[in-house]
Parts: structure tokens; C-alpha cells; sequence
């Protein structure tokens, strides 16, 4: 029997982390599960000559050896009807040796059998029917154990009863959850150990609870054949980064690396982030057949060990969005990897070959000794506070950091330059414009006298004189920065300085309970969310508007923008439509800054709690156009009549870094 260990359960906090629920621990998926489906190139049309040829070429191409094991037939293997003793079936036409014939000649391959089922009456695909296991999940877990099948992927279709079983239920009255859950028991009650990989497209929020009954679950929708899906992908996969661990990994849905969909660049970005976000890594294209080949660049990708790596680190935690510049066009993501590394991609969106920039502090770090650039396959020493490199239009910079120091953080050794007595720390990091930064310097010895070090800010020219005591090594006091990655300061200092340490400041927080409503704009309260306030205000059309003065002083800020997003959007997946939402901040009748949400809920878009929409998250920005004193900020949706969705996100409050 195969063992099922439940961890503890908090139950009720509506708020406790992932790694404190239950989770099906069976051995199997401590990493992302990699491996090659029929779907994404063959769609409901698999045969044994297809499945066959692309296993082979998994192990002739030297992807087997890389990790690329589990093969599994897609939709459109079985038919209409059951045998007479109840149990699955083949097609016979499509697969002669049939499917236990084909498990051996995968095995004998060194590869593992993968099948696919669907948790309703038909699978998806029906038209021609094919049987569903609704209702005859112990039998069918008993079969595909006895043809010693090693994963079943789980699928959704016609599976709703209340609704008379139509194809698709995005809103179903019931949860899907029992349907998996009677799967996951009976492949439990196997003498076997299945993978099972839960595919019910996101809905439920299944992160919740599918960690507990499978290996992975599918976090939305279909991934399609165009561009957009990987920025709605992206965007789907904001809330759920915290939720992957080993034996639980979110499923971004099957590559579409290799079927001629995507540009070079764009393969590189769909299989860097995928990777990266720990998503089970499944190859969807034709390996090799009687027509097609998989062509050299693309092959390449799905090769490229150390992306490979990092999907596959020990660690298991999947990077998360560290910063999105929608204005500018690109976004940073990054996560920890064994042995302190860290990986980061930055993902260009404008499709235009262009010079673009990391700034470490935004992925938590100062400074590292060596940054390699996967895509570009050169390596950087020592790498203080910013690394720019060229990129391709809808390409990713991957980097992996190593041996880095955490941001605010400079040592003298990395970060000066010495002339006379003066001392040059360059490459300080201003997130934000602000006098109310403070410096705590450390000196290398504690002077026997008192003794004085003067301090000259660039660009913000502050000149501070502090004292410091005998027998003291470090002193904090005031600093002026500005917000932009290359600040310079100057130290006349009789004394070596050792190290600097800078904290930004907090800044002070602006409830939506603070701003004043335009248009169809409206406060709402939430019961138990809508953290911190409890308060967000909703109906943010292009022509309303929330509006509140704020004191502060100069420059440009850094503001941090509360709000809430749940379109989940399954149905419009299949087109254009997105699951992001747009808002605009301005500041003084400045231009507005336009600001494009990920989603933020983390909880059932069907019987969560407020429906997902209570569930807050945070995003970075800087708005220019702030002046000493009174300043009116203006949060809206300009330009809203011209996007997908004319509705901004639910706005909760701002943090202006002041
Ligand atoms: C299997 O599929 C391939 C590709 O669609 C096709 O060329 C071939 O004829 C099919 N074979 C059978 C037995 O259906
Ligand atoms: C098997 O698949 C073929 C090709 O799609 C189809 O024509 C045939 O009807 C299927 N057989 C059964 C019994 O469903
Ligand atoms: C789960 O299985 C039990 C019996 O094993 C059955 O009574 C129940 O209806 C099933 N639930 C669903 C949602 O299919
Ligand atoms: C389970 O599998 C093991 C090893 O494959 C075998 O020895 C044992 O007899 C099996 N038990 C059952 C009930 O099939
Ligand atoms: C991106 O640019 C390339 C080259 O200019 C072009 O071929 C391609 O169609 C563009 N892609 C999109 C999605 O616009
Ligand atoms: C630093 O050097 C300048 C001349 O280079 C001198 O005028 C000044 O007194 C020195 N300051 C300290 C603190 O030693
Ligand atoms: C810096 O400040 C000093 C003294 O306040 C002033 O004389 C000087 O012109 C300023 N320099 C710049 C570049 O603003
Ligand atoms: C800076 O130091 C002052 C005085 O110790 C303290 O009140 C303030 O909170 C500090 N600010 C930050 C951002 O740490
Ligand atoms: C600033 O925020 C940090 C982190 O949230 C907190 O630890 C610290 O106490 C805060 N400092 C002040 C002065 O509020
Ligand atoms: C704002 O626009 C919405 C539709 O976008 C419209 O229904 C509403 O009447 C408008 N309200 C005002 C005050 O213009
Ligand atoms: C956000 O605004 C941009 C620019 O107008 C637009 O292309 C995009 O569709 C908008 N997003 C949504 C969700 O409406």
C-alpha cells in the first residue's frame, strides 16, 4: 500500500500558511514532474505510432536523461462504451498493441506511463464519446494499476450533475473537490504509487485543497496557442507562488515549446518562467513523427540544464513577481535556490530588442560575484546594484546570482573608490526620494579619541558632519537619497570605514477609508478582509476616481498600492481576455501612472470568503510629481473604455515612501 501521511491542519484561519495544511506525501513529485504529453501538438487525436515515435525520441534526443520521463497519452484514447466487466478500454483502431503493451514499451524505454481520465461522465474531447470515470473510480484505479500505469493526469469535463454534465462548468454549484478526492482515494487503496496530476483548470481555487488529495494542480485555464496566455498565465500564477513545495507543485499547463507557436525569445520566456515557478515541466510538442521534428533552437530550450535545475532544485520554493514596471514594459520575478543562489528573470514585454536593467534591491540583494546570464551564455563578476544586459523583444534575461550580499547592505571593500582621505561609496540604491533614509556607519576600528566624518550626498547634495565618540564603531544619522540606483556618497574620514547599512523609510500608509469617491466609484467594507483597513473602494470606472491630499515632501516616491483582483477570467481565456486589471495614480495633475494587477485572491471564486475579492496584495511603483506640502493623489482608471476590462482593480490604500 502506499502511505499517506497528512500533516497537521490549522483549521478555520482562514490565513495560515500553505505549508501547514495537509498534503498527500507518498514519495512521489519532491521535485516538479517532467515529461511529454500528445496534447498541445495532436489535441484529441493520439495513436500508438505517435506516442511510440515521440517516447523514442524523448530517449534518442538525450531528454529522458534530463528528466523528461513521464509520457502520457492525452484525450482521445478510449471509447464510448466499457467492457462487460465495467473496466476502461482502448481505442483499438488507434492503439493495436494496446495500452498495457504500451506501458512495457515505455518502461523497457527506461521512460514511465502516463494515462489520462477525466472526473465526469465523458472525457474532454467527446464528441466521439469516451468514457469518463465518474462514479467508477476504484475500478478504474484497479485497472490502470494492473497495466502499471505510473501518473494519471485527472481532467474536468462533463462532470457537472446539477448542470446535466454539459462540457464546461466554470461555475459550477458544487466544489470539484469530492470527484478528486474519490480519484485520489482509490489510486491510494492501489498497490502502486501514481502520480496524479489534479487538472480542473483553477477552479475552487484548488491550491487550497488539492495539495492534499494529488502532486500538482492546473492553476487556470487552457494555455492557447497565442502570446497573451503566458501574461495571463503569469498573472494566475501571482497568488499561488507560496503554495508550491515539494510533492505540490501549481501547474502552468503543458509547453508549447517546439510547435512553431512562439518566437525563439518567446520559448525562452515561457520555459524560464515555467521553470522557475516550479510548474511541472511537460513537453507539448512533435519530438518526432512521420511528419515532424523538433527543430534545433527550440530543442535547445527544453535542453538547457541549468534552467532545468532550477526547476528541479532541492529547495523546491518557486520564485515569486518581485516588480512590474507596466509602463515601462517588463517585469522581475526571482526565488531561492540551493547553495544561497538566487535566480531572477526579467521578462521584456514590448516586442523590441532593447537594453534593460536589474536592480538587485528589488530581488532583495546588493550585490553579487558572480551573475551568469543563461540566455545570453556570458557570466558577470562582481556585480554591484544594477546589472543591464541586451534583450530580445518578448525575451527574459535569466540570471543566476551567486555569492551575494543581501540589500542596504555595502561593504567598503565592494563599494568604494578611495582618493585622499575622501572615501566613495557608489551604486547606493534609492528606492524611493526621501531625506528620512538612515545611515549607520561602521567603522573598521572604534577611534581612541572623539573624531568627525563629514558626509556628502550626489545627486541630493546634503552635506552632514557627524561625531562620533571614542571607543564607538558605528553611528547612524540621517540621509538623503534619491530614487534611482546610482546615489553617490563621499566620506572625509580619518578613520577607515568598514561597511554602510541603509534603511529606507516606512513611509505612512493611506487607507482608502482616507480618499474621497468620484463617478461610480464606492467604499465597500470587507467583513474580514481588504487588509489592513477592511475598507476598499470598488467601481473604479475610466470616469471615477478616489482622491485624498497627502503631506509629504518632494521628488519622486515610491508608493506601495493595496488592492484586489479576482477576475479569474476561465472563460475568456480562450481569446484575448485577461485576468489583470489596470489603475492609474497620479500625483498633482501629472500624468497618470498606469499600473496593470496581477490577480491577489487567494481563496474560492465560488464560495471563498468575499468570493476571493477581500484578499489584498501590494504593488510597486514610482510616481513622480510630489512637491513639499500638501500633494493631491488621484487614483482612477484612465484610459479604461480603451482595455479589456473598463473596471480597475479594487483599490485598499497606499503606502507612499516618504
Ligand atoms: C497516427 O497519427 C499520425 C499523425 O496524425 C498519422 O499520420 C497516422 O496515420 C496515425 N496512425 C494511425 C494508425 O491512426
Ligand atoms: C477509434 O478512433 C477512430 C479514429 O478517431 C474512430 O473513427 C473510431 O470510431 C474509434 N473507435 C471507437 C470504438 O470509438
Ligand atoms: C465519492 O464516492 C462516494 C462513494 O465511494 C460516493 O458516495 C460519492 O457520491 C462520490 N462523490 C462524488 C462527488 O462523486
Ligand atoms: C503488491 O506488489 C508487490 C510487489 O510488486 C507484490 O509482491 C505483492 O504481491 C502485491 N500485492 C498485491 C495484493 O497485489
Ligand atoms: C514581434 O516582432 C516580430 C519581429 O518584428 C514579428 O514578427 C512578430 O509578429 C511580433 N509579434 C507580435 C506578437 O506582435
Ligand atoms: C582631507 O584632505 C584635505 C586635503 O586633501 C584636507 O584639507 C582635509 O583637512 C583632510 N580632512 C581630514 C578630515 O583629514
Ligand atoms: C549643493 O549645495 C551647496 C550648498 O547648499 C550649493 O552651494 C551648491 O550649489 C549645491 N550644488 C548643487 C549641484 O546643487
Ligand atoms: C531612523 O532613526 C530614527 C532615530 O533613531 C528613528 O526614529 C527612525 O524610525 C528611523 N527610521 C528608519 C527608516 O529606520
Ligand atoms: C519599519 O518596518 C520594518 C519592517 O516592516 C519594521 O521592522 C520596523 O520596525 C519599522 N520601523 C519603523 C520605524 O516603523
Ligand atoms: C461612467 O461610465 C459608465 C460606463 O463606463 C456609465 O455607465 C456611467 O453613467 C458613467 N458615469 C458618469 C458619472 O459619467
Ligand atoms: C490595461 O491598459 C492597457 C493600455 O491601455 C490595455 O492594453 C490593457 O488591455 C488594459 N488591461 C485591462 C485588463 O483592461
Amino acid at each position: 500500500m502506499s502511505s499517506i501521511l497528512l500533516s497537521l491542519s490549522l483549521v478555520s484561519s482562514v490565513l495560515s500558511y500553505p505549508s501547514l495544511r495537509p498534503r498527500l506525501d507518498n514519495g512521489l513529485a519532491k521535485t516538479p514532474h517532467m515529461g511529454w504529453n500528445t496534447y498541445n501538438h495532436y489535441s484529441c487525436s493520439p495513436n500508438e505510432s505517435i506516442v511510440r515515435s515521440n517516447a523514442q525520441a524523448l530517449v534518442d534526443l538525450g531528454l529522458a536523461e534530463l528528466g523528461y520521463r513521464y509520457v502520457t497519452t492525452d484525450c482521445g484514447w478510449t471509447i464510448a462504451d466499457r467492457l462487460d466487466d465495467g473496466s476502461l478500454t482502448w481505442n483499438e483502431t488507434l492503439f493495436p498493441e494496446g495500452f498495457p503493451a504500451l506501458g512495457r514499451y515505455l518502461h523497457d524505454l527506461g521512460l514511465l506511463f502516463g494515462v489520462y481520465q477525466d472526473s465526469g461522465i465523458k472525457l474532454c474531447g467527446s464528441p466521439p464519446d469516451q468514457v469518463g470515470s465518474l462514479f467508477h473510480e476504484e475500478q478504474d484505479a484497479r485497472t490502470f494499476a494492473s497495466w502499471e500505469v505510473d501518473s494519471l493526469k485527472y481532467d474536468n469535463c462533463y462532470s457537472d450533475a446539477a448542470t446535466d454534465y454539459p462540457n464546461v462548468n466554470y461555475e459550477p454549484s458544487t466544489s470539484p473537490q469530492p470527484r478528486f478526492a474519490n480519484m485520489s482515494r482509490a489510486l491510494a487503496a492501489q498497490n502502486r504509487t501514481i502520480l496524479f496530476q489534479i487538472c480542473e483548470w483553477g477552479i475552487d481555487f484548488p491550491a487550497l485543497w488539492a495539495p492534499e488529495l494529488g502532486h500538482s494542480w492546473r492553476i487556470g485555464n487552457d494555455i492557447i496557442p497565442e502570446w497573451q496566455a503566458i501574461f495571463r498565465t503569469l498573472n494566475q500564477a501571482v497568488p499561488q507562488t507560496s503554495f508550491a513545495g515539494p510533492g505540490q507543485w501549481p501547474d502552468l499547463d503543458m509547453l508549447e515549446v517546439g510547435n512553431g507557436v512562439f518566437s525563439i525569445p518567446e520559448e525562452q520566456t515561457h520555459f524560464s518562467l515555467w521553470a522557475i515557478l516550479k510548474s511541472p515541466l511537460t513537453i507539448g510538442a512533435a519530438l518526432n513523427d512521420d511528419a515532424t521534428s523538433i527543430n534545433a533552437d527550440s530543442l535547445a530550450i527544453l535542453k538547457q540544464k541549468d534552467v532545468i535545475s532550477y526547476n528541479q532544485d532541492v529547495l523546491g520554493v518557486s520564485a515569486t513577481l518581485r516588480r512590474r514596471w507596466t509602463e515601462e514594459g517588463y517585469e522581475v520575478w526571482s526565488g531561492p535556490l540551493s547553495g544561497d543562489r538566487t535566480v531572477a528573470a526579467l521578462i521584456n514585454w514590448r516586442n523590441e530588442t532593447r537594453d534593460l536593467t536589474l536592480h538587485l534591491p528589488d530581488i532583495g540583494l546588493q550585490h553579487a560575484s558572480t551573475v551568469k546570464n543563461i540566455w545570453a551564455g556570458s557570466t558577470a563578476q562582481n556585480i554591484r546594484t544594477a546589472y543591464t544586459a541586451r534583450v530580445a523583444g518578448h525575451g527574459t534575461i535569466l540570471l543566476e546570482l551567486q555569492d551575494t550580499t543581501p540589500s542596504n547592505y555595502y561593504p567598503s571593500t565592494i563599494f568604494t573608490k578611495s582618493t585622499g582621505n575622501a572615501t566613495m561609496f557608489q551604486s547606493i540604491y534609492g528606492q524611493t526620494t526621501s531625506p528620512n533614509y538612515n545611515l549607520t556607519i561602521t567603522l573598521s576600528k572604534p577611534p581612541t579619541t572623539p573624531t568627525t566624518i563629514t558626509i556628502h550626498t550626489h545627486p541630493t547634495n546634503q552635506t552632514t558632519t557627524v561625531h562620533i565618540p571614542p571607543n564607538t564603531n558605528e553611528i547612524t544619522t540621517h540621509l538623503s537619497l534619491q530614487a534611482q540606483p546610482s546615489n553617490i556618497l563621499t566620506f572625509i574620514s580619518s578613520t577607515p570605514i568598514s561597511s554602510l547599512t541603509i534603511t529606507p523609510p516606512n513611509g505612512t500608509y493611506h487607507p482608502s477609508t482616507d480618499f474621497t469617491v468620484t463617478g461610480t466609484a464606492d467604499h465597500t467594507a470587507c467583513k474580514e478582509g481588504c487588509l489592513p483597513v477592511g475598507s476598499k473602494i470598488t467601481n473604479i470606472l475610466p470616469n471615477s476616481t478616489a482622491y485624498a491630499t497627502i503631506h509629504s515632501s518632494r521628488g519622486a516616491k515610491y508608493l506601495e498600492i493595496d488592492y484586489v483582483n479576482n477576475d479569474v477570467a476561465f472563460d475568456s481565456a480562450w481569446g484575448w481576455g485577461s485576468n489583470s486589471r489596470n489603475l492609474t495614480v497620479s500625483v498633482n495633475g501629472e500624468t497618470p501612472v498606469r499600473v496593470e494587477v496581477p490577480l491577489s485572491g487567494q481563496h474560492s471564486e465560488l464560495f471563498g470568503p468575499g468570493l476571493g475579492w477581500w484578499d489584498t496584495a501590494s504593488f510597486g511603483v514610482v510616481v513622480d510629481g510630489w512637491k513639499d506640502g500638501d500633494n493631491e493623489i488621484v487614483v482612477g482608471n484612465v484610459g479604461g473604455e480603451y482595455g479589456f476590462q473598463a473596471f480597475g482593480a479594487d483599490f485598499v490604500g497606499v503606502r507612499v515612501f516618504e
